[in-house]
């Protein structure tokens, strides 16, 4: 006679329906609740095996060589979207471990002994060490064949990890276009996210999958465009944290503290970014160098020159760069142009 196991647990129905019924499962009793997980579950396999979706398709088992900041947003996230992730390897094992208790993986120091376990393996070391930590993987013998090997640098395209050729893996540079400061912000702000492709084909394949399951945008880069994409991003994020620093800093001359500062200058930046969404970045300029006020731009020049040599030189360059936005603009004509270049050289 079977041996039949009863169950009412809808992981196991839903198991079930998809895998075929098991032998030895029998299902019993449903809730209504469960009866419509069921329907839902089956609702949607078909849309997707119609509509040839990939939702149900088997994730790639991912392994992860970097438990920083990007590293670990990674593995809690795809783990959340059903990536199975074999493992987690770091510099040091608690940075390793950290990581991968939250997703309970195996952690390691030596990354060679569990990137064999991986459909995928993202290398998220900070950009220096990305090729030295390539070659010293293939080097004991830790890439196969079929796998890919990812990294998430902005400046360097995927050949940078040239360890892996040889070895009959794939490489992928899959970068997120986003700023990540901990953690936690980077979990919180990574979907949305905007990320740039570039590699070895049916690795762009996975990639681009994998951002659609982060919720994020791929597009394509070409590989000697990087370095250009990535000074870019700089611009956009690290000068525009490094430009509050200097702002908040000229108020500290008049003793506001840096957050009483900051709390002031915010709601002007709030504004501004919102006046560049809205009509571009060419019309979003205010301000003497817009309204061609040479004489206002004199006011400055002494007060900043007593602040000090960077304060002073920086401004007077992005004034310089300012003219030529006014110009765009055509809010300044080609005379009034060539006076705020005197006044800003
Ligand atoms: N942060 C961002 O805003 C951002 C945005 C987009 C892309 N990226 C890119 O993402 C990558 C990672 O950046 P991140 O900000 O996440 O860096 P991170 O927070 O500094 O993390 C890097 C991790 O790599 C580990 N590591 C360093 N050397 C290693 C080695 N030789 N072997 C194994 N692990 C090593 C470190 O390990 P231990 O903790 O074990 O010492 C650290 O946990 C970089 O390529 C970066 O360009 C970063």
């Amino acid at each position: 006679m079977n041996n039949f196991t009863v169950t009412n647990d809808i992981y196991q129905v839903t198991a079930w329906i998809r895998d075929g019924p098991r032998r030895g499962v029998r299902v019993v009793s449903l809730s209504e609740r469960s009866v419509r997980k069921v329907f839902l579950f089956l609702a949607r396999f078909l849309r997707e095996y119609f509509q040839g979706g990939e939702g149900l398709v088997k994730k790639p088992a991912v392994v992860i060589v970097g438990a920083g900041k990007v590293g670990g947003a990674l593995t809690i996230l795809l783990h959340k979207k059903g990536y199975p992730i074999a493992g987690v390897a770091s510099r040091s094992i608690s940075s390793a471990r950290r990581v991968a208790e939250e997703v309970n993986c195996p952690a390691t120091g030596r990354p060679e002994e569990v990137t064999g376990l991986g459909e995928l393996v993202f290398i998220t070391t900070p950009d220096r060490e990305i090729a030295r930590v390539a070659e010293a993987i293939a080097s004991r013998q830790g890439f196969r064949s079929g796998q890919i090997v990812a990294h998430t640098s902005g400046a360097h395209a995927a050949s940078e990890l040239r360890g892996v050729q040889g070895t009959g893996a794939m490489v992928v540079s899959i970068h997120p276009l986003q700023s990540f400061v901990d953690l936690q912000g980077a979990i919180e702000n990574l979907p949305g996210s905007y990320f740039a492709l570039e590699g070895d084909e049916t690795a762009m394949a996975v990639a681009r999958q994998i951002v659609a399951d982060l919720d994020g945008k791929a597009f394509t880069i070409r590989a000697e465009d990087k370095p250009l994409y990535h000074a870019a991003a700089c611009v956009a994020s690290n000068y525009l944290v490094s430009l509050m620093h200097y702002a908040t800093g000229l108020y500290r001359c008049f003793g506001l503290s840096r957050e009483e500062a900051f709390e002031a200058l915010f709601p002007l930046v709030q504004g501004t970014i919102n006046n560049v969404r809205r009509i571009g970045p060419v019309q979003a300029l205010t301000g003497p160098v817009s309204r061609g006020d040479g004489t206002t731009i004199l006011d400055h020049l002494p007060a900043l020159e007593r602040v000090g040599k960077e304060e002073i030189n920086l401004y007077r360059a992005l004034g310089l760069y300012t003219v030529s936005v006014a110009l765009e603009k055509g809010s300044i004509d080609q005379e009034q142009a060539l006076q705020l270049k005197k006044v800003f050289a």
